[in-house]
């Protein structure tokens, strides 16, 4: 019989979390509290004077193929376990979906998946046995709705290359989490039952980092939003 060790599987590991945003910074609080020695990187030296203490900083643009490879370089501690890509990249205006938006706007919103493809790519090869990437996509994937088309498809767009990535990179483990009405305001949550916060992401995230049995998996975080509106 194969048993596989649980417990405090982050303890002792290297994480790399891309993306000073709410949800990179609660990944970065519960990958410390778990004991793991966590790097948090992002393009703005101003934000990252705010992270929790006790965690490393580094400044670096993962949109930038080279910026992906130069993060992901063993530092002085040896190669990393995990990454989690929480960067959100550019937030252009594209609500007037895909036939109105104009393709170059598109393309900026599509940032995301481009740092999301480097990462990966570099990812490759670089982190140590049983290393694992997450990658953030959203609900769009799945649920369209008026005006979220080219989020829709930049999400989509993710789950496919965790899926691919999984395929073609393992014993890299390669997972997304989709979250969805994460943080929404308390006057729109009728819209879904149980909406969540940047700490439920990053619960999941770090469940994913720790399960060495998950690889080429999309786990919605969105409060239920399949169900429709509870009414
Ligand atoms: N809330 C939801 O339910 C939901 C659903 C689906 C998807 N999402 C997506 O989830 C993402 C993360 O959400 P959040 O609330 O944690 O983020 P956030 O607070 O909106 O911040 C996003 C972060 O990404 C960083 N970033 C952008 N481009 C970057 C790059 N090229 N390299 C490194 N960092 C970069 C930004 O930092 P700088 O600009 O300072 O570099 C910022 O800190 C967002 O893009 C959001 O659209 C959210």
């Amino acid at each position: 019989m194969t048993t596989t060790k649980h417990g405090p599987a982050l303890a002792g590991t290297r994480v790399l979390v891309v993306g000073t945003g709410k949800m990179g910074l609660a990944t970065a609080r519960q990958a410390l509290a778990a004991g793991a020695d966590v790097t948090l990187s992002g393009r703005c030296r101003d934000r990252l004077a705010a992270v929790p203490p006790g965690v490393r900083t580094v400044v670096g643009d993962p949109e930038d193929p080279e910026g992906a490879v130069r993060l992901l370089e063993p530092a002085g501690g040896g190669p990393l376990d995990h990454v989690a890509v929480l960067a959100g990249g550019a937030r252009p205006s594209t609500a007037r979906g895909i036939a109105g938006t104009p393709v170059a706007v598109a393309g900026e919103a599509f940032a995301r998946f481009w740092l999301s493809y480097h990462l990966v790519r570099a990812a490759a090869g670089r982190l140590r046995d049983g290393g694992s990437v997450t990658l953030l996509s959203g609900s769009s994937s799945r649920r369209p709705s008026d005006g979220r088309g080219v989020w829709g498809t930049l999400h989509g767009a993710i789950e496919a290359l965790a899926r691919n990535a999984a395929y073609e990179l393992g014993p890299l483990r390669v997972n997304a989490v989709s979250p969805g009405g994460i943080g929404v305001h308390p006057a729109n949550r009728q819209l879904i039952a149980h909406p969540g916060q940047p700490d439920d992401v990053a619960a999941m995230v770090i469940a994913l980092m720790a399960n060495p049995a998950v690889t080429a998996t999309v786990v919605d975080v969105d409060g239920g939003e399949f169900l429709g509106d509870p009414g």
